[in-house]
C-alpha cells in the first residue's frame, strides 16, 4: 500500500460471519498478518458471564459463542460445496482428493469433527487469498483439533510454507485424574509464499544462564570467565538477548484484573504483541477474523499497526469499543480512526440482518434477536431455541433487600404480529414468575395487541421511599429502538459491565 494511503487508512471492526465479511469486504492480497483464535471444537458453549454494576453476576449467562458442532444437512451441503470449490482450483487439486477421502472416513466415524473442519477449511482457504504475498497466518488452537487443522493448512497453504508450530505453555492449578494436566496451546504459523516477513524476537535469558554469566563489566555487559584451558582463561560475553524459540513459556495466561475483559477465551496481549512484532512493521495491516474481545486489535493499535477485526457476536463489538476507548482515549476515535460495519442502524439494514442467508438455518433471525436485546441492554438467553419462549431478560432490584426482579423479553422478526403473541408472552411471564414482559417486534403491533398489553396492568416498585408504577407488559418496535426509545423500567435495573 502506498505511504499516503497508509496514513489515511481507517481501522475496521466488522460484525458478521467472517466468511461473508472476508468475501464481500476485504480485498485480496491486502493483509500482512492474520491471527485467528477460532472456536476449538471443545464441544461446549462458552457463556460469557457478565457482572453487573453491583459486581454481582446476573443469574443467566449471555451467549458468547457456540463451540459445539453437529453434522446437519446444511453442514453436509457445505462439505460438498467445499469439495466443488477445491476442484475448480488448479493449485488445490491434490487437496481436493485428500479432502474427499477425509469426508468418506469421518462422515460416520466422527461427524462432529467433520462439521468443525468444513467450517474451518472454507474460511482458511479465503484467508489465504486475503494475505499479501509476504504475509503470514497464525492459527491458535489446542490439541483437540490441531492435528487435523495442520493437515488442512498443509493442503491450503502448501506444506513448504509451514514455518513453525509454536507451543505456548502456561501454568494453572487444575490436576486431572486420568491424564497429565493439559497446559499448552498450539499456534501454527504458515506463510503465503516462501518469502515472508520475519523480524526475529529476542527474549530474556533464563535465571540459570544469568547465574553462569555472573560478572558485569564497566559498560554493564554480562560475561563469564571460561574454565582454565592450556593455562589460559577467557572472558566470554553473553549475547544480547536470547533468540526466541518455538516454545513460549514466558507468557502467562491473562491474570491481571486490568487486562481481563470477562471473555472466556481471552488471550494475553503479550502473546499477540510478540506475533505482531515478529511478522509486521509499523503501518502494516493485521486482521483477526475471530476477534473476540479484541486482544489482537488492542496489541496492533499499541504497536502502531493498522487493524481489521471480525466477530459474529454483537457483544464482542461493544466490548472492543469499550476496550479501545479505555486504552486509547485520546488517540482513537470512532468514525475518524475506526469504523464499525454490520450493525444495523436503519430499518432496511435490520431487514437484511433478519433475512441473512447463513450457513445454519435461521442464523439471521437469532442475530436479530441478539441485536435487539443488546440495544435494550438486556441479557440474551443462552439457548438458541429460547428459554421456553424467553429470548432474553432485563433485571432490576425490587426492594431494599435487593431481591431480583425480572422483565422477560420476546423478540419477533415476523412480517406481521398478532395478539396471540402477547397472550403467550403474558402466560410465559406468569409461569416463570417474572415481574414484567417486554415484546420487541419488527412489524407494527395491532391495536388488539396494545389493548392486551395495557390490560396486564402495572408492576409496583417499592424501593425505599420510591413507590413507582411501570406498565407490566410493554411493546417496542424496531423503528422505536432505532430512534433511541427503551423500555420504561425501574431505576434499579442492572446493566452489563465488562
Ligand atoms: C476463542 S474466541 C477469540 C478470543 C480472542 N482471541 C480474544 O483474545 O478475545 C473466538 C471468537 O470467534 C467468534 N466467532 C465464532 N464463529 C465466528 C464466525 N463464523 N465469524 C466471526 N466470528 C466468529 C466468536 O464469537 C468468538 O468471539
Amino acid at each position: 500500500m502506498p505511504a499516503d494511503q497508509k496514513n489515511n487508512y481507517v481501522n475496521k471492526l466488522f460484525y458478521g460471519d467472517n466468511l461473508d465479511v472476508m468475501n464481500e469486504k476485504i480485498p485480496n492480497n491486502s493483509i500482512d498478518l492474520i491471527y485467528l483464535d477460532p472456536p476449538f471444537n471443545s464441544n461446549r458453549n462458552y457463556n460469557m458471564i457478565y457482572t453487573t454494576n453491583t459486581g454481582q453476576p446476573v443469574p443467566e449467562g449471555a451467549i458468547a459463542f457456540c463451540d459445539a458442532w453437529e453434522l446437519t444437512e446444511d453442514k453436509l451441503d457445505e462439505v460438498q460445496e467445499f469439495a466443488n470449490e477445491l476442484e475448480t482450483e488448479d493449485d488445490n487439486a491434490y487437496f481436493a482428493d485428500f479432502w474427499n477421502a477425509w469426508v468418506k472416513a469421518l462422515k460416520y466415524q466422527n461427524p462432529k469433527i467433520l462439521a468443525y473442519l468444513v467450517f474451518m477449511a472454507r474460511r482458511l482457504r479465503v484467508m489465504r487469498y486475503k494475505l499479501k504475498d509476504t504475509g503470514s497466518l497464525f492459527l491458535h488452537c489446542d490439541p483437540t483439533a490441531s492435528h487435523y487443522i495442520k493437515i488442512i493448512l498443509d493442503g491450503i497453504f502448501g506444506h513448504k510454507n509451514f514455518r513453525n508450530e509454536i507451543v505456548w505453555s502456561y501454568s494453572g492449578n487444575s490436576v486431572p485424574k486420568n491424564f497429565f494436566p493439559r497446559k499448552h496451546d498450539i499456534i501454527l504459523w504458515y506463510s503465503k509464499k516462501d518469502k515472508c516477513n520475519f523480524y526475529p524476537i529476542y527474549v530474556d535469558y533464563a535465571e540459570s544462564t544469568l547465574k553462569r554469566y555472573n560478572h558485569i563489566d564497566d559498560e554493564g555487559r554480562r560475561y563469564k570467565i571460561s574454565a582454565l584451558k592450556n593455562g589460559i582463561q577467557e572472558i566470554v560475553y553473553m549475547k544480547e538477548g536470547k533468540p526466541c524459540t518455538d516454545v513460549w513459556n514466558d507468557i502467562p495466561i491473562v491474570r491481571k484484573k486490568s487486562e481481563r475483559m470477562g471473555y472466556p477465551t481471552q488471550k494475553p496481549s503479550e502473546l499477540l504483541e510478540r506475533i505482531i512484532k515478529a511478522t509486521t512493521k509499523k503501518g502494516d495491516i493485521v486482521m483477526d477474523p475471530f476477534c473476540g474481545c479484541g486482544t489482537t486489535l488492542d496489541a496492533a493499535q499499541k504497536l502502531n499497526r493498522k487493524w481489521i477485526g471480525i466477530d459474529i457476536c454483537m457483544l464482542s463489538v461493544s466490548l472492543i469499543e469499550k476496550r479501545l476507548k479505555d486504552n486509547y482515549p485520546l488517540v482513537i476515535m470512532k468514525g475518524r480512526d475506526y469504523t464499525i460495519d454490520g450493525i444495523p442502524v436503519t430499518m432496511e439494514q435490520v431487514k437484511e440482518l433478519i433475512h441473512k442467508e447463513d450457513t445454519s438455518k435461521n442464523e439471521g433471525r437469532y442475530q436479530f434477536q441478539y441485536w435487539a436485546i443488546e440495544k435494550v441492554n438486556g441479557f440474551a438467553s443462552t439457548k438458541k431455541s429460547g428459554d421456553g419462549g424467553i429470548d432474553g431478560s432485563i433485571y432490576f432490584y425490587k426492594d431494599e433487600k435487593k431481591t431480583l426482579g425480572r422483565m422477560i423479553l420476546s423478540v419477533k422478526s415476523n412480517k406481521s404480529v398478532t395478539v396471540s403473541m402477547i397472550r403467550d408472552l403474558i402466560g410465559t411471564m406468569e409461569n416463570n414468575k417474572a415481574d414484567m414482559a417486554g415484546f420487541i417486534c419488527y412489524a407494527d403491533p395491532t391495536q388488539d395487541m396494545l389493548n392486551e398489553a395495557r390490560k396486564a396492568g402495572y408492576f409496583k416498585l417499592q424501593y425505599n421511599m420510591f413507590n413507582t408504577e411501570y406498565k407490566k407488559v410493554q411493546i417496542l418496535t424496531v423503528e422505536e429502538i432505532l430512534n433511541g426509545k427503551d423500555f420504561e423500567l425501574p431505576f434499579t435495573r442492572l446493566l452489563k459491565k465488562s
